[in-house]
């Protein structure tokens, strides 16, 4: 009789490993991302909860997240619709999803169906996760022992009492990696500080638009951008106004606006930002959200199109650049992100698309910059009679003909605006203007800065312009 070793066809072991999927998926992700996948998971909740609501400006007004954490355990506590029972039962628990056919026509990000475990592993080896829906009430415990059993992958489902006042989820992790007990350890961490400005940026749309989240208690307030416009007494060729894309393709709506969000850099300020000095540069550059979530935050690099083509590359003196590129899909995979959702995917053809007016609209300004470099002053006065307005208004606010068609556009819906901006006045072919420049001690400018406007606080250029100013005044009575 043969044995079963001479049998000569049978089957061989390829099913995973646990520690396939604890071990490799936890370590390419930072914690702050894997905390952010948690919070991702909420927000995908509301827009399964709000789906059949008609649209509104605060559509996530009254929902919120509270996330909480020590050197014992992390929590985080939602109020976003829960986990309904059969997707917990058949799906969420799993690694990977099943088919991909779910959450079909929502604007939700998740994509995977590994976000939720990754985060969970990353932080600790045993957690509850509990949940209730208009039905039911449930709870999913996962513990250490699980983790090293490669024969059972089924967790226990235990139907509760409801527990949470609200419908929504609360997932508790505990026995924390000995790495995470640390950067957990002080309630004011740099994690704590990183996780705050983190959440600020990257859920600055969904907070603006009335998401509530609240790190250890302190509600998180949000970033969001506004541009400035002086389109209200507008004259053309006058006035300044962003650069403004839209277009809707295969599914992806798109809308683009790049502009100002304040004056343009005085030479002194240049000059400290390149000292080191100061760093006002920060929230100059692009910023693109995918489904009201920010996946790339005030980027300056090639990535978005800054030092490429035409476009220089960055420098302080276009601090006051700052862009939006927002991408709308039911289908999340045809978003140009990257698996972790927090960068984009820059070999996107839809981006690759999409850069071309970044770049046209880039160019737009830093020409701009460059024309006014002498002007500061005027420019600067010119600026704050502007509004700042957020982008997503200033789409309703140009009027239809102001707008251009896009040559060899690719969608009907596709239009730009292209802001006629003031020029500095013609210099009759000769160099009419030059600047004047010396230093004099701080003190004494702002010793002047309070003689000349009551604000020892204003800008050393202003306050040589002011003394210019007035001496000539004086000289030509
Ligand atoms: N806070 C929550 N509220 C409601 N449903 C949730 C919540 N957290 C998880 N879920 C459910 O669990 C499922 C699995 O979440 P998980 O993050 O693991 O994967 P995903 O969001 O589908 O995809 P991705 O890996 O791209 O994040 C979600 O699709 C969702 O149905
Ligand atoms: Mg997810």
């Amino acid at each position: 009789m043969a044995s079963e070793n001479d049998q000569k066809s049978s089957t061989v072991k390829a099913s995973p490993t646990k520690s396939f999927f604890v071990d490799m998926l936890t370590r390419d992700i930072e914690l702050e991302d894997a905390i952010l996948d948690l919070l991702d998971n909420c927000i995908d909740g509301i827009q399964r909860t709000i789906k059949n609501s008609p649209p509104s400006d605060n559509p996530y007004e009254k929902f919120w997240a509270k996330l909480t954490f020590s050197s014992e355990s992390f929590t985080i506590e939602d109020n976003c619709g829960g986990i309904p029972r059969d997707v917990a039962q058949d799906y969420a628990f799993r690694m990977g999803r099943p088919n991909n056919n779910v959450d079909n026509d929502l604007y939700t990000i998740g994509t995977y169906g590994i976000g939720m475990k990754r985060s969970i592993f990353k932080m600790g080896r045993a957690s509850e996760v509990i949940s209730k829906t208009e039905k039911d009430s449930f709870k999913v415990t996962i513990y250490p022992d699980w983790l090293t059993d490669d024969m059972n992958w089924d967790l226990p489902f235990e139907l509760i009492e409801p527990d949470l006042k609200e419908n929504g989820t609360s997932i508790k992790i505990t026995d924390l990696h000995p790495s995470i007990i640390n950067a957990f350890s002080s309630p004011q961490s740099i994690l704590h500080n990183s996780l705050v400005s983190k959440i600020s940026h990257y859920y600055s749309y969904i907070i603006h638009k009335g998401f509530t989240v609240s790190i250890n208690e302190v509600k998180v307030t949000p970033e969001p951008l506004k541009l400035l416009w002086d389109g209200a007494n507008q004259i053309d060729g006058q006035n300044i106004a962003p650069y403004l894309y839209e277009m809707e393709k295969d599914g992806v709506e798109i809308k683009l606006a790049i502009g100002f969000y304040r004056p343009t850099a005085s030479e002194e300020e240049v000059d400290d930002e390149m000292a080191g000095n100061r760093r006002t540069s920060e929230t100059a550059g692009w910023t693109i959200v995918c489904n009201d979530r920010v996946v790339l935050y005030c980027d300056k690099t090639r990535l978005t199109g800054w030092g490429e083509e035409k476009v220089p590359s960055y420098h302080p003196q276009f601090i006051a650049i700052s862009g939006v590129v927002y991408f709308r899909s039911p289908d999340a995979r045809k978003l140009p992100i990257t698996t972790t959702k927090r960068g984009i995917d820059a070999s996107s053809d839809i981006y690759l698309y999409v850069k071309d007016f970044m770049r046209e609209g880039l160019k737009t300004f830093t020409s701009y910059t460059n024309k006014w470099k002498g002007n500061h002053v005027e420019e600067k006065q010119r600026a704050e009679k502007a509004q700042l307005v957020a982008p997503s208004e200033l789409f309703a606010r140009i009027p239809d003909d102001k707008w251009t068609k896009v040559k060899n556009k690719t969608s009907k819906s596709e239009r730009k605006y292209i802001p006629s901006l003031p020029v500095p006045e013609p210099q009759n072919g000769e160099v009419s203007k030059k600047n004047i420049r010396f230093s004099r001690p701080l003190k004494e400018i702002k010793i002047v800065a309070d003689y000349l406007f009551e604000d020892s606080d204003r800008e050393p250029s202003e306050v040589g312009n002011e003394c210019f100013e007035k001496i000539l005044r004086e000289a030509m009575q």
